[in-house]
């Protein structure tokens, strides 16, 4: 894991309340793989005192395709986000990653569908250049894994959805829902994808709802499905146990460490609330 300060190099709007931030982080970018997660935190301020933790959305490369900087999107919900969207470029922030566990693994299935609702996509663009052998991470040469990746992207009202451009243009085909049709089908993400038909894995990220939704639809079609969780978390290294999740174990249950045991887990291993 590294930890240090980073410039922020470039910092625009991708939709309302949406933001898309990069900082200069070499090591990071170097060593960060799809479904990990780095934690950010403005420098010089105690308030707020701890990082919050955000899922790498893509990583930049240089011309010679060596990684010098990550992408993060984030949504502007509280106390943190509310502050780093002020952030402009030059200005640092702390950066400590890669954490947690990269996506488990698919095999190499004919289809992979990704199912995304609020900002859950945001881990999203990186796996699906994994996926597809696009890209590689971690130091791998790119490996392609399945033949087609679909994104299933739920989003309260269409000025919400972030990024789809980005998704279209590295080779996904993009499903949209909307709670108000206002973009795409009208309705829940779930509804769309079980609409469509069985898949290959299922791999999800949003709200606990729509992932517990998701896990049903899952079981029915007897299709793996792993969910990634966006769960508080305060240190992000497995210190505080703030952060867990009840997942079933051979003798019933025990609690797992979100920021360390995943963020992503096998959706029929979770106790749902
Ligand atoms: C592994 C992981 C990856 C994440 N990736 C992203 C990402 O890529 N983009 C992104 O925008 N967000 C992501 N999040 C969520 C992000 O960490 C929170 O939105 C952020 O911590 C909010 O900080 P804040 O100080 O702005 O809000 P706070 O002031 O801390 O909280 C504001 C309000 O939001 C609620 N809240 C805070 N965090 C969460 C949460 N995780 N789930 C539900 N409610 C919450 C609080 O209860 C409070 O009501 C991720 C979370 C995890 C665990
Ligand atoms: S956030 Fe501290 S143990 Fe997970």
């Amino acid at each position: 894991m590294f930890h240090r300060t980073a410039r922020v190099t470039e910092h625009v709007q991708l939709a309302e309340r949406t933001f898309r931030v990069r900082v200069e982080c070499p090591e990071v970018a170097g060593a960060i793989r799809p479904g990990q997660f780095v934690m950010l935190r403005l420098p010089g301020t105690t308030d707020p005192l701890l990082g919050r933790p955000f899922a790498l959305y893509d990583t930049v490369l240089d011309a010679s395709g060596t990684p010098v900087a990550l992408d993060v999107v984030y949504l502007v919900v509280g106390k943190m986000t509310g502050r780093l969207a002020s952030v402009e470029p030059g200005q640092k922030l702390e950066v400590w990653g890669p954490l947690g566990k990269p996506f488990l693994d698919v095999g190499t299935p004919e289809r992979v569908a990704l199912v995304a609702g609020g900002i859950g996509q945001t881990p999203f663009l990186a796996y699906a250049r994994e996926l597809l052998g696009t890209r590689g991470f971690g130091g791998d040469a790119p490996r392609q894994r399945t033949g087609k990746v679909s994104l299933y992207y739920g989003v309260r009202t269409a000025a919400l959805a972030a990024g789809v451009d980005d998704f279209r243009a590295a080779g996904v085909e993009v499903h949209l829902a909307s709670d108000d049709g206002s973009t795409g089908t009208k309705g829940y993400v779930t509804q769309l994808l079980a609409s469509h038909g069985k898949t290959g894995p299922l791999v999800g990220c949003g709200p606990e709802p729509m992932l517990h939704a998701l896990a049903k639809v899952a079981a029915a079609w007897e299709v793996p499905c792993q969910v990634s969780l966006e769960t508080p978390m305060a240190c992000g290294v497995g210190i505080c146990f703030s952060c867990v999740a009840k997942v079933t174990t051979p003798d019933g249950w025990d609690y797992k460490r979100v920021c360390v045991d995943g963020p992503a887990f096998d959706a029929a291993q979770l106790v749902w609330g």
